[in-house]
């Protein structure tokens, strides 16, 4: 990955942030979709009115795909880029004017919801970006329910390339220690070509 991807990936702001968030939405349309819907959509009971969280949403393509697949659930982004913000928020203005989907501005590090608020958390292509890593888990374990779901996916590049030596965890046994230091439970690692699915509970 190039310096310059990494900058705009950490904190997608301007014309090149916008660009790249509504780039980021268009491809990851497909295969975020197959990911909710084989991971959690199939796993659940979509009757329930369920709290979601999607932790560095981005240009708001998770939020918009759980909006279109669940009729009862109310769904949360944060993103540390205003501009992010601005385009979740876009993307996703029926959610808003019905009350379904909430958007705002802040650092996973410090999250602005209760304890044991969400059902489920989800973090796609984040994690690699974040400034203060540990942190971050601590606030996303402490806004879980007890037995909620977090789902991280992230990309699963070859050893030996830029991308490799960019990403934080380079195994599923870095992302299994990690998590289970933090005190996550049933942990559950599946690579699908080159991205890294890890679905855990609290
Ligand atoms: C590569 S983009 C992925 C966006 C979206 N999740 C997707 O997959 O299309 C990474 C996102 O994480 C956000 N981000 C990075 N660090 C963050 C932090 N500490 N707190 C909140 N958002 C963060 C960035 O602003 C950016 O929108």
């Amino acid at each position: 990955m190039s310096n310059d991807m990494q900058t705009i990936g950490s904190n997608p702001v301007g014309l090149k942030g916008r660009f790249a968030g509504i780039i980021m939405n268009l491809i990851h349309t497909n295969q975020y979709k197959k990911i909710i819907q084989r991971h959690i959509i199939d796993k659940i009971d979509t009757t329930n009115h369920l709290s979601i969280l999607d932790v560095g949403c981005g240009g708001g393509k998770v939020i918009s795909l759980f909006f279109s697949m669940l009729e009862k659930s109310k769904i949360y982004g944060i993103d540390h880029s205003v501009d992010m913000v601005n385009l979740s928020s876009r993307v996703n203005k029926a959610g808003i004017s019905d009350g379904t989907v909430n958007i705002v501005h802040g650092n996973v590090n410090k999250l602005p919801y209760s304890d044991d608020f969400f059902d489920i958390i989800t973090a796609f292509d984040t994690i690699n970006f974040w400034n203060d890593f540990d942190n971050s888990i601590i606030e996303i374990k402490r806004v879980l329910k007890q037995n909620g779901i977090f789902l991280i996916a992230n990309g699963y590049p070859k050893e030996g390339t830029k991308w490799w030596n960019f990403v934080k965890f380079k195994n599923d046994n870095e992302y299994r220690a990690v998590l289970s230091n933090h005190g996550f439970k049933k942990i559950n690692i599946m690579i699908e070509k080159d991205t890294i699915i890890i679905l855990t509970n609290k």
